[in-house]
Protein backbone atom coordinates (compact mmCIF):
# COMPACT_ATOMS: atom_id res chain seq x y z
CA UNK A 1 0.00 0.00 0.00
CA UNK A 2 1.30 3.40 -1.16
CA UNK A 3 2.09 5.67 2.22
CA UNK A 4 -0.75 8.23 0.46
CA UNK A 5 -3.53 5.37 0.50
CA UNK A 6 -2.11 4.06 4.31
CA UNK A 7 -3.27 7.88 5.24
CA UNK A 8 -6.09 7.90 4.11
CA UNK A 9 -7.51 4.87 5.65
CA UNK A 10 -6.23 6.13 8.76
CA UNK A 11 -7.57 9.61 8.33
CA UNK A 12 -10.78 7.60 7.55
CA UNK A 13 -10.74 5.88 11.14
CA UNK A 14 -9.63 8.88 13.30
CA UNK A 15 -12.68 10.91 11.29
CA UNK A 16 -15.23 7.88 11.68
CA UNK A 17 -14.14 7.37 15.51
CA UNK A 18 -14.33 10.81 16.40
CA UNK A 19 -18.40 10.84 14.62
CA UNK A 20 -19.59 7.84 15.96
CA UNK A 21 -17.82 8.53 19.46
CA UNK A 22 -19.75 11.91 19.81
CA UNK A 23 -23.31 10.62 18.47
CA UNK A 24 -25.98 9.56 20.73
CA UNK A 25 -25.92 6.79 21.03
CA UNK A 26 -22.43 5.51 20.03
CA UNK A 27 -21.65 3.65 17.63
CA UNK A 28 -18.72 2.52 15.83
CA UNK A 29 -17.74 0.91 12.38
CA UNK A 30 -17.15 -2.92 12.03
CA UNK A 31 -15.05 -2.60 9.39
CA UNK A 32 -12.43 -1.21 11.62
CA UNK A 33 -12.37 -4.63 13.71
CA UNK A 34 -10.02 -5.98 10.93
CA UNK A 35 -6.22 -5.61 11.49
CA UNK A 36 -3.40 -8.30 12.02
CA UNK A 37 -5.14 -8.95 15.91
CA UNK A 38 -8.58 -8.80 13.76
CA UNK A 39 -8.03 -10.72 11.31
CA UNK A 40 -6.16 -13.48 13.32
CA UNK A 41 -9.04 -13.52 15.80
CA UNK A 42 -11.71 -13.69 12.80
CA UNK A 43 -9.80 -17.18 11.39
CA UNK A 44 -10.53 -18.46 15.04
CA UNK A 45 -14.04 -17.25 14.78
CA UNK A 46 -14.34 -19.11 11.44
CA UNK A 47 -13.44 -22.23 13.34
CA UNK A 48 -15.85 -22.13 16.19
CA UNK A 49 -18.70 -24.66 16.30
CA UNK A 50 -20.72 -21.68 16.83
CA UNK A 51 -19.91 -20.00 13.92
CA UNK A 52 -22.11 -22.42 11.43
CA UNK A 53 -21.44 -19.40 8.42
CA UNK A 54 -18.22 -20.74 7.12
CA UNK A 55 -18.76 -23.99 7.15
CA UNK A 56 -22.00 -23.67 5.15
CA UNK A 57 -20.49 -21.83 2.41
CA UNK A 58 -17.59 -23.83 1.97
CA UNK A 59 -20.77 -26.69 2.08
CA UNK A 60 -21.74 -24.86 -1.01
CA UNK A 61 -18.29 -24.25 -3.08
CA UNK A 62 -17.70 -28.40 -2.53
CA UNK A 63 -21.22 -29.39 -3.35
CA UNK A 64 -21.61 -26.80 -6.20
CA UNK A 65 -18.00 -25.86 -7.42
CA UNK A 66 -18.73 -27.15 -10.86
CA UNK A 67 -22.18 -25.40 -11.60
CA UNK A 68 -20.82 -22.41 -9.87
CA UNK A 69 -18.23 -22.00 -12.36
CA UNK A 70 -20.05 -22.43 -15.65
CA UNK A 71 -22.77 -19.90 -14.28
CA UNK A 72 -19.24 -17.66 -14.34
CA UNK A 73 -18.22 -18.47 -17.71
CA UNK A 74 -19.52 -21.63 -19.36
CA UNK A 75 -17.50 -20.84 -22.63
CA UNK A 76 -14.45 -20.79 -20.91
CA UNK A 77 -13.94 -17.17 -22.65
CA UNK A 78 -11.58 -15.76 -19.61
CA UNK A 79 -12.73 -13.30 -17.10
CA UNK A 80 -11.71 -10.97 -13.84
CA UNK A 81 -12.44 -12.50 -10.85
CA UNK A 82 -13.10 -9.72 -8.05
CA UNK A 83 -13.52 -10.38 -4.59
CA UNK A 84 -14.36 -7.50 -2.23
CA UNK A 85 -13.15 -7.96 1.83
CA UNK A 86 -11.98 -11.66 0.69
CA UNK A 87 -9.79 -11.69 4.05
CA UNK A 88 -7.69 -15.18 3.81
CA UNK A 89 -9.39 -16.52 1.22
CA UNK A 90 -10.32 -20.02 3.18
CA UNK A 91 -13.68 -20.71 0.95
CA UNK A 92 -12.45 -19.07 -2.26
CA UNK A 93 -9.41 -21.23 -2.15
CA UNK A 94 -11.62 -24.23 -3.40
CA UNK A 95 -13.33 -21.84 -6.48
CA UNK A 96 -9.71 -20.94 -7.27
CA UNK A 97 -8.65 -24.95 -7.29
CA UNK A 98 -11.32 -25.66 -9.71
CA UNK A 99 -10.37 -23.18 -11.80
CA UNK A 100 -7.32 -24.23 -12.73
CA UNK A 101 -7.77 -27.63 -12.65
CA UNK A 102 -10.85 -26.74 -15.74
CA UNK A 103 -8.05 -24.37 -16.54
CA UNK A 104 -10.60 -21.20 -16.74
CA UNK A 105 -7.98 -18.07 -18.04
CA UNK A 106 -8.68 -15.96 -15.18
CA UNK A 107 -7.33 -13.03 -12.89
CA UNK A 108 -7.84 -12.85 -9.18
CA UNK A 109 -8.47 -9.63 -7.79
CA UNK A 110 -8.76 -9.82 -3.85
CA UNK A 111 -9.76 -6.49 -2.38
CA UNK A 112 -9.66 -5.75 1.60
CA UNK A 113 -9.61 -3.00 3.74
CA UNK A 114 -6.84 -4.77 5.62
CA UNK A 115 -3.64 -4.85 4.81
CA UNK A 116 -2.43 -7.66 6.42
CA UNK A 117 -5.40 -9.68 5.12
CA UNK A 118 -4.39 -8.57 1.73
CA UNK A 119 -0.72 -9.17 1.94
CA UNK A 120 -1.69 -12.44 3.93
CA UNK A 121 -3.61 -13.89 0.81
CA UNK A 122 -1.09 -12.77 -1.74
CA UNK A 123 1.98 -14.56 -0.09
CA UNK A 124 -0.13 -17.51 0.46
CA UNK A 125 -1.71 -17.83 -2.81
CA UNK A 126 2.02 -17.37 -4.49
CA UNK A 127 3.13 -20.88 -2.38
CA UNK A 128 -0.06 -22.69 -2.43
CA UNK A 129 -1.38 -21.81 -6.31
CA UNK A 130 1.64 -20.27 -7.83
CA UNK A 131 0.11 -20.57 -11.97
CA UNK A 132 -2.79 -18.32 -10.51
CA UNK A 133 -2.65 -14.98 -11.55
CA UNK A 134 -3.20 -12.34 -8.62
CA UNK A 135 -3.63 -8.97 -8.22
CA UNK A 136 -4.32 -7.70 -4.29
CA UNK A 137 -5.63 -4.16 -3.88
CA UNK A 138 -6.07 -2.73 -0.25
CA UNK A 139 -8.96 -0.46 -0.18
CA UNK A 140 -12.58 0.08 1.57
CA UNK A 141 -15.45 -1.14 -0.47
CA UNK A 142 -16.86 2.27 -1.82
CA UNK A 143 -13.91 3.71 -2.74
CA UNK A 144 -12.48 0.74 -4.54
CA UNK A 145 -15.73 0.07 -6.80
CA UNK A 146 -14.85 2.75 -9.34
CA UNK A 147 -11.50 1.76 -9.84
CA UNK A 148 -13.17 -1.97 -11.02
CA UNK A 149 -14.40 -0.36 -13.92
CA UNK A 150 -11.04 0.37 -15.42
CA UNK A 151 -9.42 -3.32 -14.53
CA UNK A 152 -9.84 -4.80 -18.01
CA UNK A 153 -12.09 -5.55 -20.75
CA UNK A 154 -12.83 -9.12 -19.63
CA UNK A 155 -16.37 -10.09 -18.46
CA UNK A 156 -16.13 -9.41 -14.59
CA UNK A 157 -17.91 -11.69 -12.11
CA UNK A 158 -17.10 -9.94 -8.52
CA UNK A 159 -17.91 -11.87 -5.37
CA UNK A 160 -19.12 -11.14 -2.09
CA UNK A 161 -18.65 -13.88 0.58
CA UNK A 162 -19.11 -14.33 4.26
CA UNK A 163 -22.46 -12.34 4.17
CA UNK A 164 -20.28 -9.42 3.71
CA UNK A 165 -24.00 -7.79 3.07
CA UNK A 166 -24.66 -8.42 6.19
CA UNK A 167 -22.70 -5.80 7.79
CA UNK A 168 -24.74 -3.26 6.04
CA UNK A 169 -28.87 -2.08 6.87
CA UNK A 170 -30.93 -2.50 4.04
CA UNK A 171 -30.31 1.19 2.59
CA UNK A 172 -27.23 1.10 2.61
CA UNK A 173 -26.66 -2.71 1.32
CA UNK A 174 -28.90 -0.59 -1.96
CA UNK A 175 -26.75 1.87 -2.11
CA UNK A 176 -23.73 -0.54 -2.31
CA UNK A 177 -25.60 -2.65 -5.00
CA UNK A 178 -26.23 -0.01 -6.87
CA UNK A 179 -22.80 0.98 -6.91
CA UNK A 180 -21.78 -1.87 -7.85
CA UNK A 181 -24.50 -2.15 -10.45
CA UNK A 182 -23.26 1.24 -12.14
CA UNK A 183 -19.28 -0.53 -12.91
CA UNK A 184 -20.98 -3.81 -14.44
CA UNK A 185 -21.26 -4.30 -18.24
CA UNK A 186 -23.75 -6.70 -19.31
CA UNK A 187 -22.60 -9.80 -19.03
CA UNK A 188 -20.80 -9.21 -15.65
CA UNK A 189 -22.08 -10.99 -12.49
CA UNK A 190 -22.32 -10.73 -8.99
CA UNK A 191 -21.79 -14.15 -6.77
CA UNK A 192 -22.98 -13.30 -3.11
CA UNK A 193 -23.62 -14.28 -0.35
CA UNK A 194 -26.78 -14.02 2.34
CA UNK A 195 -27.18 -15.95 5.62
CA UNK A 196 -30.24 -16.54 5.45
CA UNK A 197 -33.10 -16.14 8.54
CA UNK A 198 -32.98 -19.34 11.17
CA UNK A 199 -33.67 -20.34 14.75
CA UNK A 200 -32.90 -17.52 17.03
CA UNK A 201 -30.79 -19.29 19.41
CA UNK A 202 -28.28 -19.94 16.29
CA UNK A 203 -27.86 -16.64 14.99
CA UNK A 204 -27.08 -15.34 19.16
CA UNK A 205 -25.07 -18.62 19.42
CA UNK A 206 -23.05 -17.49 16.64
CA UNK A 207 -22.02 -13.93 17.62
CA UNK A 208 -21.88 -14.76 21.23
CA UNK A 209 -19.60 -18.23 21.28
CA UNK A 210 -18.46 -19.59 25.21
CA UNK A 211 -15.24 -19.26 24.59
CA UNK A 212 -15.13 -15.09 24.64
CA UNK A 213 -13.18 -14.93 21.17
CA UNK A 214 -15.94 -12.91 19.87
CA UNK A 215 -15.75 -10.73 22.41
CA UNK A 216 -12.31 -10.05 22.06
CA UNK A 217 -12.92 -9.44 18.09
CA UNK A 218 -15.79 -6.96 19.36
CA UNK A 219 -13.00 -5.31 21.58
CA UNK A 220 -10.20 -5.22 19.30
CA UNK A 221 -12.19 -2.21 18.12
CA UNK A 222 -11.49 -0.16 21.40
CA UNK A 223 -7.42 -2.07 21.26
CA UNK A 224 -7.38 0.05 17.61
CA UNK A 225 -8.37 3.61 19.02
CA UNK A 226 -5.82 2.99 22.06
CA UNK A 227 -3.14 1.86 19.87
CA UNK A 228 -3.56 3.91 16.80
CA UNK A 229 -5.18 7.02 17.99
CA UNK A 230 -3.32 7.12 21.04
CA UNK A 231 -7.06 6.08 23.42
CA UNK A 232 -7.01 5.23 27.08
CA UNK A 233 -10.38 2.78 26.50
CA UNK A 234 -9.76 0.02 29.81
CA UNK A 235 -10.90 -3.10 27.77
CA UNK A 236 -12.40 -4.42 31.17
CA UNK A 237 -14.66 -1.74 31.60
CA UNK A 238 -16.67 -3.27 28.82
CA UNK A 239 -18.91 -6.41 28.10
CA UNK A 240 -19.76 -7.68 24.61
CA UNK A 241 -23.26 -7.70 24.01
CA UNK A 242 -25.15 -9.37 21.69
CA UNK A 243 -29.12 -9.33 20.34
CA UNK A 244 -31.05 -10.92 17.89
CA UNK A 245 -34.36 -9.46 16.30
CA UNK A 246 -36.47 -12.17 14.64
CA UNK A 247 -38.72 -9.93 12.98
CA UNK A 248 -36.40 -7.80 10.88
CA UNK A 249 -33.73 -10.35 10.89
CA UNK A 250 -31.04 -7.98 12.30
CA UNK A 251 -28.07 -9.26 14.94
CA UNK A 252 -26.51 -6.12 16.52
CA UNK A 253 -23.36 -6.46 18.73
CA UNK A 254 -22.29 -4.33 21.34
CA UNK A 255 -20.10 -2.59 23.24
CA UNK A 256 -21.57 -2.15 26.97
CA UNK A 257 -19.94 0.38 29.43
CA UNK A 258 -20.22 -1.59 32.89
CA UNK A 259 -19.64 2.00 34.85
CA UNK A 260 -19.94 5.78 34.44
CA UNK A 261 -16.17 6.87 33.18
CA UNK A 262 -14.21 9.61 30.61
CA UNK A 263 -12.03 7.86 27.98
CA UNK A 264 -9.24 9.73 26.53
CA UNK A 265 -8.51 9.78 22.93
CA UNK A 266 -5.33 11.71 22.59
CA UNK A 267 -4.97 12.07 18.82
CA UNK A 268 -8.63 13.40 18.31
CA UNK A 269 -8.42 15.97 21.04
CA UNK A 270 -11.64 14.15 22.50
CA UNK A 271 -12.54 13.30 25.79
CA UNK A 272 -15.38 10.37 25.69
CA UNK A 273 -18.18 10.56 28.27
CA UNK A 274 -20.24 6.95 29.02
CA UNK A 275 -22.81 6.57 31.44
CA UNK A 276 -23.07 3.35 33.32
CA UNK A 277 -24.25 0.36 31.03
CA UNK A 278 -24.63 2.83 28.14
CA UNK A 279 -23.57 0.87 24.84
CA UNK A 280 -21.55 1.62 21.67
CA UNK A 281 -23.10 0.04 18.49
CA UNK A 282 -20.37 -2.18 16.81
CA UNK A 283 -21.72 -4.64 14.24
CA UNK A 284 -24.90 -5.35 12.18
CA UNK A 285 -25.49 -9.10 11.05
CA UNK A 286 -28.23 -8.79 8.79
CA UNK A 287 -30.32 -12.37 7.91
CA UNK A 288 -32.12 -12.92 4.82
CA UNK A 289 -35.01 -14.94 3.07
CA UNK A 290 -35.32 -15.25 -0.40
CA UNK A 291 -38.03 -12.37 -0.82
CA UNK A 292 -35.76 -10.14 0.95
CA UNK A 293 -32.66 -10.70 -1.31
CA UNK A 294 -34.88 -10.29 -4.55
CA UNK A 295 -36.26 -7.19 -3.14
CA UNK A 296 -32.49 -5.76 -2.42
CA UNK A 297 -31.75 -6.98 -5.80
CA UNK A 298 -35.03 -4.97 -7.62
CA UNK A 299 -34.20 -2.19 -6.01
CA UNK A 300 -30.63 -2.15 -7.59
CA UNK A 301 -31.41 -3.13 -11.00
CA UNK A 302 -30.40 -6.45 -10.57
CA UNK A 303 -31.98 -9.84 -11.07
CA UNK A 304 -31.50 -12.89 -9.65
CA UNK A 305 -30.55 -15.63 -12.09
CA UNK A 306 -29.14 -18.49 -9.90
CA UNK A 307 -28.83 -19.79 -6.33
CA UNK A 308 -26.76 -22.37 -4.38
CA UNK A 309 -28.21 -23.68 -0.72
CA UNK A 310 -25.82 -25.18 1.38
CA UNK A 311 -27.89 -28.76 2.87
CA UNK A 312 -28.95 -27.28 5.83
CA UNK A 313 -30.35 -24.33 3.72
CA UNK A 314 -28.90 -22.21 7.01
CA UNK A 315 -26.92 -19.64 3.96
CA UNK A 316 -27.36 -19.05 -0.22
CA UNK A 317 -24.98 -17.73 -2.55
CA UNK A 318 -27.29 -16.13 -5.12
CA UNK A 319 -25.78 -14.93 -9.28
CA UNK A 320 -26.89 -11.30 -9.98
CA UNK A 321 -27.11 -9.57 -13.60
CA UNK A 322 -28.21 -6.71 -14.38
CA UNK A 323 -31.74 -6.72 -15.10
CA UNK A 324 -32.50 -4.95 -18.60
C1 LIG B 1 -16.54 -11.21 7.90
S1 LIG B 1 -14.97 -11.12 7.12
C2 LIG B 1 -15.23 -12.23 5.79
C3 LIG B 1 -13.99 -12.58 5.01
C4 LIG B 1 -14.24 -13.45 3.79
N1 LIG B 1 -15.10 -12.78 2.81
C5 LIG B 1 -14.87 -14.74 4.20
O1 LIG B 1 -16.01 -15.00 3.78
O2 LIG B 1 -14.23 -15.52 4.92
C6 LIG B 1 -15.04 -9.53 6.40
C7 LIG B 1 -13.82 -9.13 5.57
O3 LIG B 1 -14.15 -7.94 4.86
C8 LIG B 1 -13.20 -6.92 5.12
N2 LIG B 1 -13.97 -5.68 5.21
C9 LIG B 1 -14.89 -5.34 6.15
N3 LIG B 1 -15.43 -4.14 5.88
C10 LIG B 1 -14.84 -3.72 4.72
C11 LIG B 1 -14.99 -2.56 3.91
N4 LIG B 1 -15.86 -1.62 4.23
N5 LIG B 1 -14.22 -2.46 2.80
C12 LIG B 1 -13.34 -3.44 2.45
N6 LIG B 1 -13.16 -4.57 3.17
C13 LIG B 1 -13.91 -4.70 4.30
C14 LIG B 1 -12.55 -7.29 6.43
O4 LIG B 1 -11.22 -6.77 6.53
C15 LIG B 1 -12.60 -8.82 6.40
O5 LIG B 1 -11.45 -9.37 5.81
Amino acid sequence: MSSKDQNVLMCTFGKEVHEGLTSFPKYLSSKFFYDELGDKLFQKIMDLPEYYLTNAEYDIFQLHKTNILKSFDASKKGFDLIELGAGDGKKTKVLLKELLKESYPVTYHPIDISKHAIDGLVDNLASELSELQVQGQIGEYFEVLDRLKHISDRKKVIMVLGSNIGNLLHPRAIQFLKKLNSVMNTDDEVFIGFDQKKHPQKVLDAYNDKTGVTAAFNKNILTRINRELGGNFDLDAFIHWEVYDPESGTAKSYLVSTKKQTVDIDCLELQVQFEAWESIHTEISQKYDDDTVKWLAEESGFVITDAFSDKDKYYKNYVFKKSE
